[in-house]
């Protein structure tokens, strides 16, 4: 288990710091796998290497695997080398001199106290085979494919068994089918080895896939945390919903209050809404949808369909992405229909599916900051 307790990181002199990382607290069950997630700049990688050791917080606590690895007040700081930890950087840092074999067992050549030679050959195999190079112990770094050199970088990362998984976007170098691949490849492996891992991403999809649980930062601070599903489908914070695709912001009022939903008139027609917080009959308010959330016709859906106009479409593959003016605000419609091709200026109705709009908390005051 990792536990964070209001860390800290100020860059520079104490008079003109920057923070960093503003105090943020959470825990990584063992064998779970945690991810941070937020835009950059927000404090990622600063998080990621204040657990590794490779940065000195500025205060807080931090305790790794039920060992005290840096506490302000108890003046502790356990350096990298003394933490049971494997990592993966961004840029994966193979070294080009060496084979396959010795970049995995780069680690257990500088570890201290120092395992005997034959035990070393063994781990660098077990890695080697945990990521299915096996065959490759030989080759020389160079003459490996990208996704090859993602998993030496994962091998060298597990050869020391750590009980504590680190990766700052170990796929970002990667193309979309690979990186889907290798993803996939990292959550099982994970599983296997109940490795408790914190993974850090900027990419939402990737968020949600392979995660036990998602943290939000923003800002150096942690904005909010659950399962993917929940941060996916009921987002407490405007940050979270702006990075998880709810995109479509329409301002309107509050007309009645529910068990947990609200319903809100938007323009001629009202529609109910999902609302994780207590709001009064009459505030204005905004709701947030994503594209897929909304529907498209030519015809009038239902007496709750919007008039509008389609402004363009964007062609996304397998949907087109509709911008449609409605009255004053331009939204975004999802349309899986490929046949039913929208032509500009064409007049449609767009409606909510059920239960896809949500009330978000913080949006009014996100909104009026613009
Ligand atoms: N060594 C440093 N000295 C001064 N400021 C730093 C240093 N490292 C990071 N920062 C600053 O701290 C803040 C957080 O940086 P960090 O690298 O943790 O962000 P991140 O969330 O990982 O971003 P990205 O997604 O771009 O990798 C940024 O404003 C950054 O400029
Ligand atoms: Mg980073």
């Amino acid at each position: 288990m990792i536990r964070v307790e209001g860390l800290r990181k100020n860059f520079g002199k104490a008079s003109n710091a920057v923070g960093a990382v503003n105090g943020v607290s959470f825990e990584v069950p063992a064998g779970s796998l945690v991810s941070l997630l937020g835009p950059s700049g927000c404090g990622k990688t600063t998080t990621l290497r204040m657990i590794a050791g490779l940065e000195r917080p500025t205060a807080g606590r931090l305790v790794i695997d039920g060992e005290l690895a840096f506490g302000d007040a108890e003046n502790v700081f356990v350096p990298v080398n003394r933490r049971a930890i494997g990592m993966v950087f961004q840029s994966y840092a193979i070294w080009p001199h060496m084979t396959v074999e010795q970049n995995v067992g780069y680690p257990l050549r500088v570890v201290r106290p120092r395992l005997p030679k034959s035990e070393q050959k063994e781990r660098v195999a077990e890695a080697l085979d945990l990521v299915g190079l096996g065959a490759y112990a030989a080759r020389s770094a160079t003459a490996l494919s990208g996704g090859q050199q993602q998993r030496v970088a994962l091998a060298r990362a597990l050869v020391r068994r750590p009980k504590i998984l680190l990766l700052d976007e170990p796929l970002s170098n990667l193309d979309a089918e690979l990186r889907d691949r290798m993803r996939d490849e990292i959550r099982q492996l994970q599983q296997q080895l109940g490795i408790t891992t914190v993974f850090v991403t900027h990419d939402q999809a990737e968020a949600l896939a392979i995660s036990d649980q998602v943290i939000v930062m923003d800002q150096g601070r942690l904005v909010e945390s659950g399962t993917p599903e929940e941060v996916y489908r009921r987002p407490t914070s405007h940050v979270t919903a702006r990075f998880l695709g709810l995109s479509n912001r329409l301002r309107g009022e509050v007309v009645a209050v529910g068990e947990g939903t609200v319903r809100v008139r938007l323009g001629d027609s009202t529609l109910e809404v999902a609302t994780p917080v207590a709001v009064p009959t009459g505030s204005p308010t905004v709701v947030a949808i994503r594209p897929s959330g909304l529907r498209i016709d030519r015809r009038r859906i239902s007496a709750d369909s919007w008039p509008g106009t389609v402004e363009r479409g964007i062609f996304r593959g397998d949907a087109w992405d509709y911008a449609v003016k409605l009255g004053a605000a331009t939204v975004f419609v999802r349309s899986y229909d490929l046949d039913a091709r929208l032509q500009p200026g064409e007049a449609v109705f767009v409606e909510a599916r059920p239960g896809a709009a949500i009330l978000v908390e913080d949006l009014v005051a996100d909104e009026s900051r613009g």
